[in-house]
């Protein structure tokens, strides 16, 4: 069965709390909730974590090698500081789809650059809570796709 990790970066936490105009008012459990069903319905694995800590992170990356097929990774503002974070998925060479809440390109200058972005197979970035559930459908086709390939 297809296993996926979904990882939640700095402040993700306080989703439902924290600016609600910029992120929506859904908390991270009930994202966390809504991304577990579609795996079930879908057949697949999945295993959502936050963390604030970056270390801890890349950690998380590194052992997902042996565990997870794919990853969906929201780095939070990570994504726009973090090379460590970058060589942790070329690293791994899983499969890797950014997600964010926001639409950051419409954002800060700041926030438009992203290091992960080269080294994921795709971003989604402005749908809210929907940037999740698109993020993990178009990471499991992405790995389908492959196994299909490689069969056929
Ligand atoms: C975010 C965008 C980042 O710039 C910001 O630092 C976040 C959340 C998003 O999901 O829109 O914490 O990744």
């Amino acid at each position: 069965m297809m296993r996926i990790l979904v990882l939640h970066g700095p402040n993700l936490n306080m989703l439902g709390v924290r600016e609600q105009e910029t992120y929506g008012d859904q908390t991270l459990q009930s994202i966390n909730a809504r991304l577990m069903e579609l795996a079930e319905a879908e057949g697949v694995t999945l295993e959502a974590k936050h963390s604030n800590s970056e270390g801890e992170l890349v950690s998380w990356i590194q052992e997902a090698r042996a565990r997870f097929d794919a990853i969906v990774i929201n780095p939070a503002a990570y994504t726009h500081t973090s090379v460590a974070l970058r060589d942790a998925i070329l690293g791994v060479t899983l499969p890797t789809v950014e997600v964010h809440l926001s639409n950051i390109h419409q954002r800060e200058e700041f926030r438009q650059r992203s290091y992960l972005a080269g080294v994921a197979i795709g971003q989604i970035s402005g749908f809210g809570a929907l940037s999740y559930e698109l993020g993990v459908r178009a990471v499991i086709d992405h790995v389908r796709r492959a196994g299909d390939k490689q069969s056929g």
